[in-house]
């Protein structure tokens, strides 16, 4: 199964939040990262995200279809979604219903637990022309390098760029 993690970052590196926001993410970030949602068919998130996220009953209405997995070792079992406590688990969960690809959309704590496990395969980064002050360091110090090639660069709008990168395997001899 291929894992793809998702992030829409600032020019000083820091993970776009809503809180203490003064303006509205663009709605070119919220169609691209709804278009990968269904592609993908699932949506992999850390409590934090999940409750800010699908805490609003129209925001939710809108992932209709989408098989949502939250990490937490807080929230009780299963309700509309499945609640899972580590990464792997997460990729067992998607795999035995037999999904192709894995989405990781977030936050922070999420990011840094698959690339500590080794768990991407893709990386796509939206890169914001904005330098924030409300944001958080999308990755923090992980346990080891990882290294990513760029596979592909595109504008989702005139001013938000987006990078793919595939993990590059490093051999060493
Ligand atoms: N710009 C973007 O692309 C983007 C994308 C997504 C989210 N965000 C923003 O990111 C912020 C939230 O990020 P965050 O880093 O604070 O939190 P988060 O990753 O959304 O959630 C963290 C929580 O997930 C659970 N979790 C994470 N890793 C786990 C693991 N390995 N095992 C078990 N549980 C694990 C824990 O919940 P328990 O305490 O229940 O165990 C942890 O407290 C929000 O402001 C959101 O808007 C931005």
């Amino acid at each position: 199964m291929l894992t793809k993690l998702y992030a829409s970052v600032s020019l000083n590196g820091q993970l776009l939040v809503q809180e203490k926001r003064l303006t509205s993410p663009p709605a070119a970030l919220m169609m691209d990262f709804m278009q990968h949602v269904h592609r993908a068919g699932n949506m992999i998130m850390g409590r934090k995200t999940a409750l800010s996220l699908i805490g609003n009953a129209q925001v939710l209405e809108s992932f209709s279809g989408v098989h949502i997995v939250v990490l937490s070792n807080q929230l009780p079992g299963d309700h509309f979604c499945a609640v899972v406590r580590t990464p792997e688990a997460a990729l067992r969960h998607l795999k035995a219903r037999g999904f192709k690809t894995a989405f990781i959309a977030g936050g922070a704590d999420t990011y840094n637990s698959f690339l500590t496990h080794d768990l991407v395969d893709e990386l796509i980064v939206n890169i914001s022309p904005e330098i924030t002050t409300n944001g958080i360091p999308w990755v923090s110090r992980p346990d080891f390098s990882l290294q990513f090639g760029l596979e592909e660069m595109k504008m989702i709008n005139a001013s938000i760029s987006q990078l793919r990168f595939r993990k590059q395997r490093v051999f060493i001899l």
